[in-house]
């Protein structure tokens, strides 16, 4: 069977069917106190990215990197949905992101490395401190490695400058990069190296989280199996200490297999290593991220469409400039960070904070502390930060001398309330907030207000951005007008340079996935034909403003962390005496949403604590920690349809407290009553329980 998402199924129980709660909220103006940056509010910026403008306008974006040559054309969309900017263009991130700031900026810090423990000092790279240690890793990669452009480097690393500077190293070479999240577990760290056939894996000994030390190695141990296991080991596991010269692992995997990097890059410490000369649509990187299938798949982002859609966006968007100092408390190991740590923010030349740990080690007024202490100007998280932030300091912020001027909120929808806080309490009403709505896939902001230009609406991420004209769709595929009120599919009719250029490996699956919905003519070679479906759900008000309910398919937004439902589900299934598994999404108040799991298990086993934590272990090993699921439900039978599909709408349903709908396509509705009352019995012991500590 083809993958295909039905955006618009509503059997699934999806996010956006635990619509957000809040209604259409009043225009908040921008603050006087902040500045209008005069390039975002010149009157002719607009229109100069009016659709009939179209593709020509993002030229605008390109012309803010050095090319070495410049394009043909600006966009080659002759075999739509597959897209090329600026083809015949020529150029390298690594040089766009720091060999050009040398000359102005060479002794300007580029990274500012923040430790978790705080008894560790910062550590400020500048710019030349960044070009000297990329150049050392691209040289012994290069020299010591024979690595040649186009082959795939898989990075295990935490937030620590590392991770940056092996993605840029790879991009120096052309060597497509594919970060695995730290906080995934080797395991999903083997299957993402078998799947891009990466070369080589970078990783390190360990980091710092939560005050704890988390081992890192121990991971590419078991990646190395997996990978093996599936038919591609890496030819090499490069190992770095989070501490020079102090490692803390012994080698185990085949000798001449792992290597001790820190000890190879003695030899390049002064090592120049040339710039590959690149085709604007030669791959930038690989980013997996789930969908609706248990495989998580390679979303590819090519390199010069990508940079100059993180140049122009990180430009308007967070409008930053060399003075400012930018923090984004995302981790690089997500789109968020690639694109609005790394790429973005470097290639403008900007100061950018990068933080090892959690926001709330050793207490929850850290990040205002750090802000005070780096004179942080422009701040970036998700709604789940802030709402942990909020709940455990209401009035931390205030009690810090921090001077924001820009905020932003990404990943998630942010409700009414949480948005205030933040821009009364954290911005002290002085500052802007953009709350960015985007995707893997899109490589950069989509919807967003101007800073310092826009009216905000809390709760509500803004307009279209900048060349994009974001569209409502219904069932049948007719545009839902601004201001009906209506829900319905979130689309992007036209091409953008940030625009994936495919799934690693799997043509048609792009297609399938992306695209294929509202395509009615699948011969077509005109873009027009071939509208981007989102997979949210959303509703567009009056004046443009889109508001999303969050994802119509099988994806669970976590803390703004993407899992796919059916990856969970098969992790329960490793587990023997599971016979079926189906996970749903569930309102929380902190994390936005969590999954919950129901487990059916095999005929002679019986629910237990101990079954429930085998699964709980199991999601944990294949995936992460992240995905484990809040609570796991035992029933007598799942809820089906006649064809045998389990209905996840009526489970989701009863995890949310809400009623389970029409039961009629059930070929077993007694089952539901049953899941209720077993569902309820369990919650109010748990009430009592709460009750009595
Ligand atoms: C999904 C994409 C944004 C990059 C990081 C996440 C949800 C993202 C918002 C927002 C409401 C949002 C959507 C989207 N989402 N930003 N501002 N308001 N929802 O990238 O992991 O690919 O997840 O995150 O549901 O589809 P991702």
């Amino acid at each position: 069977m083809p993958d295909r998402e039905d955006p618009t199924a509503t059997d699934r129980g999806g996010e956006a069917d635990i619509a957000v709660h809040w209604q259409e909220e009043p225009m908040v103006a921008p603050p006087r106190a902040v500045r209008r940056p005069p390039h975002l509010a010149d009157p002719t910026l607009k229109p100069r990215f009016a659709s009939a403008r179209f593709p020509g306008s993002f030229e605008a974006y390109a012309e803010m990197l050095t090319w070495s040559r410049r394009w043909d054309r600006t966009l080659d969309a002759d075999r739509p949905p597959f897209y090329r900017w600026f083809p015949g263009g020529r150029l390298n991130a690594s040089v766009n992101c720091i060999d050009r700031h040398l000359p102005d900026r060479a002794a300007s810090p580029a990274l500012v490395f923040v430790p978790e423990p705080e008894s560790e000092a910062p550590e400020v790279l500048t710019y030349q401190d960044l070009y000297d240690r990329v150049n050392a890793l691209a040289a012994y990669l290069h020299r010591g490695l024979g690595a040649v452009p186009g082959e795939r480097v898989t990075l295990h690393l935490p937030m620590t400058p590392e991770l940056p500077i092996a993605m840029l190293a790879c991009a120096r070479l052309g060597l497509p990069h594919s970060v695995v999240f730290s906080g995934f577990s080797g395991e999903a760290c083997g299957l993402r190296i078998a799947d891009s056939q990466s070369r080589f894996l970078i990783t390190m000994d360990g980091y710092f989280r939560n005050g704890r030390w988390v081992d890192l190695r121990r991971a590419a141990e078991r990646a190395y199996q997996v990978a093996h296991a599936e038919g591609h080991p890496p030819e090499k596991v490069l190992v770095l200490p989070r501490r020079p010269g102090h490692a803390r692992w012994e080698p185990t995997l085949r000798p001449r297999v792992e290597i001790d990097l820190e000890a190879e890059l003695q030899s390049y410490r002064s090592a120049r290593e040339v710039a590959q000369d690149l085709p604007s649509d030669h791959p930038l990187f690989l980013m997996y991220t789930s969908g609706t299938t248990g495989r998580p798949k390679g979303v590819q982002h090519n390199l010069g469409g990508y940079l100059a859609y993180a140049a122009g966006t990180t430009y308007y968007y967070q409008d930053l400039d060399p003075d400012d100092v930018y923090w984004c408390m995302a981790d690089i190991g997500w789109i968020t960070g690639h694109t609005y740590i790394v790429y973005g923010p470097l290639a403008l030349g900007a100061q950018v904070v990068l933080y090892e740990g959690v926001p709330t080690w050793p207490d929850a007024e850290r990040p205002w502390r750090i802000s005070e202490q780096l004179g942080v100007t422009v701040f970036h998280t998700s709604p789940t930060a802030i709402r942990q932030l909020r709940r455990l300091a209401p009035s931390g912020p205030g009690r810090h001398r921090t001077r924001f001027r820009l905020l932003t909120s990404v990943g998630e929808p942010i409700e009414p309330e949480t948005w205030h806080w933040y821009f009364s309490e954290v911005g002290r009403g002085r500052a802007a907030l953009v709350d960015a709505w985007w995707q893997t896939e899109t490589g950069g902001i989509l919807c967003a207000t101007a800073p310092g230009v826009d009216p905000m609406k809390p709760g509500s991420a803004g307009p279209g951005a900048l060349g994009i004209f974001p569209e409502i769709r219904d069932e049948e595929g007719r545009v839902i007008p601004p201001g009906s009120g209506r829900a319905g599919a979130l689309v992007i009719p036209n091409p953008w340079p940030g625009q994936m250029a495919g799934i690693w490996g799997d043509p048609q699956r792009y297609v399938e996935t992306y695209y294929r919905r509202f395509n009615l003519h699948p011969e077509s070679t005109d873009w027009r034909d071939w509208p981007y479906v989102t997979g949210d759900g959303a509703v567009q008000a009056m004046d443009g403003y889109i508001r999303i309910l969050g994802r119509m398919d099988d994806v669970i937004n976590v803390a703004g962390h993407r899992l796919g439902a059916k990856e969970i589900e098969s992790a329960c299934l490793t587990v023997h005496a599971v016979a079926e598994a189906a996970v749903v999404p569930v309102s929380d108040p902190v994390k936005g949403r969590c999954p919950e799991v129901y487990i059916a298990l095999r005929p002679g086993f019986e629910p237990s604590l101990d079954l429930a934590d085998r699964v709980t272990r199991a999601v944990e090993t294949t995936i992460g920690k992240i995905a484990r699921p809040t609570r796991v439900w035992f029933v007598p039978d799942m809820p089906k349809t006649r064809s045998g599909k389990i209905l996840r709408r009526v489970l989701a349903a009863i995890s949310n407290r809400r009623p389970s709908g029409d039961l009629t396509t059930l070929a077993n509705p007694e089952v539901v009553a049953e899941i209720e009352q077993l569902v309820r019995t369990a919650r109010e012991r748990s009430d009592a329980e709460a009750g009595r500590q």
